[in-house]
């Protein structure tokens, strides 16, 4: 039987950020004395509620499918990533999954999980890497396509988006973790669809990491220096709800006086869109758990997967929110 415990720092040091683990096996060696496969999983933090939901996806996934799971969260830091990827190699785990904290920086520790024979999966997201034999299969969404189509919707819906009516449509943009391939991606892919409408115009743009708090910091910076914003693009949900902090406190209905696009679609980013404080969400599904178990039982018999696995992800108004959230299950 696999059971959660925590393993002592002692055992590797890891003092910065925590790391626990289901062992059933010795904690010098991968090997589970039950021959379940032992994963090694790097997470990036607990930033967001979408982070939030990936975790238990995971955990609950291992333990459904009988895998030995190791985890650490790195809080935010991609030195933490690599320590904990380093101890997984030390311990000669089955298998290292890991969401990248940033794109760059990856090839060193990734040839040295190769170098031991590790196959190593990406999961969320993506490295800026030349050498795709470092990793097996990337699993996780098109963050392009995401910005996509929150642009889309935008230059659908600017008649509304020009709030004050001026023929100029402010758009502020609250900045993913920076460096890192969501806030890349849906800063560029938004970019490239808003183009065709030279009305719309990205006015200010910059990180709230992620997170409630650097949404609410950012956006009442942005709200202090400029009163014709008329569009808040938040690259998650909880920075769009940390503005919507931010422009009640200003005065402002969010929703109406400033228009909120976002992705994840998470509890919280649903129940504010179907109260009219958001006004379009584009989904970014967190529950990676049950893929990534298969693909890493396929990996480790030796099987052949698919070198990218795209996830289905949908979009939302306010009329859709209403309707999803009875079911919604994160
Ligand atoms: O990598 C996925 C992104 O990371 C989510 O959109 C965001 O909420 C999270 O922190």
């Amino acid at each position: 039987m696999i059971k959660k415990t925590l393993i002592a720092a002692s055992a590797i040091t890891l003092s910065a950020f925590t790391l626990t683990a289901c062992a059933g096996g010795s904690e010098a060696s991968g090997s589970d004395s039950d021959g379940a496969i032992v994963m090694g999983f790097a997470q990036v933090g607990a930033e967001s509620g979408w982070r939030t939901a990936n975790t238990k996806s995971i955990q609950e996934s291992a333990e459904d499918a009988g895998i030995e799971l190791k985890f650490t969260d790195a809080q935010g830091k991609q030195e933490n990533q690599i320590q904990a990827i380093r101890s997984y190699i030390q311990q000669k785990v089955d298998v290292i999954a890991f969401s990248p904290v940033v794109e760059t920086g990856w090839d060193a520790v990734l040839q040295e999980a190769k170098s031991a024979g590790i196959p190593v999966i990406l999961t969320d997201r993506a490295v800026d890497s030349e050498d795709t034999s470092l990793y097996e299969s990337f699993l996780g969404s098109d963050f392009v396509v995401e910005g996509e189509k929150a642009g889309q919707w935008l230059v659908d819906n600017a008649g509304d988006a020009d709030v004050d009516g001026d023929g100029t449509i402010n758009v502020v943009q609250l900045e993913g973790t920076t460096g890192a391939a969501p806030a890349i991606d849906r800063a560029e892919g938004f970019a490239d669809v808003i183009s065709a409408d030279p009305s719309i115009e990205v006015t200010a743009s910059q990180t709230g990491d992620f997170t409630r708090d650097g949404g609410k910091k950012v956006m009442e910076s942005f709200l202090q220096s400029d009163d014709s914003i008329d569009v808040v693009y938040a690259h998650n949900d909880d920075m769009g709800l940390g503005a919507i902090e931010a422009i009640k406190a200003a005065g402002l209905k969010p929703g109406k006086d400033v228009k909120i696009i976002t992705v994840d679609a998470v509890h919280d980013g649903m129940q504010a869109l179907a109260d009219g404080e958001i006004n379009y969400i584009v989904e970014c599904s967190p529950l990676l758990g049950p893929q990534l178990m298969e693909i890493a039982e396929k990996v480790v018999a030796g099987e052949e997967v698919e070198a990218r696995i795209l996830t289905e992800e949908t979009t939302f108004t306010q009329d859709e929110a209403k309707a999803a959230l009875p079911d919604r299950q994160y």
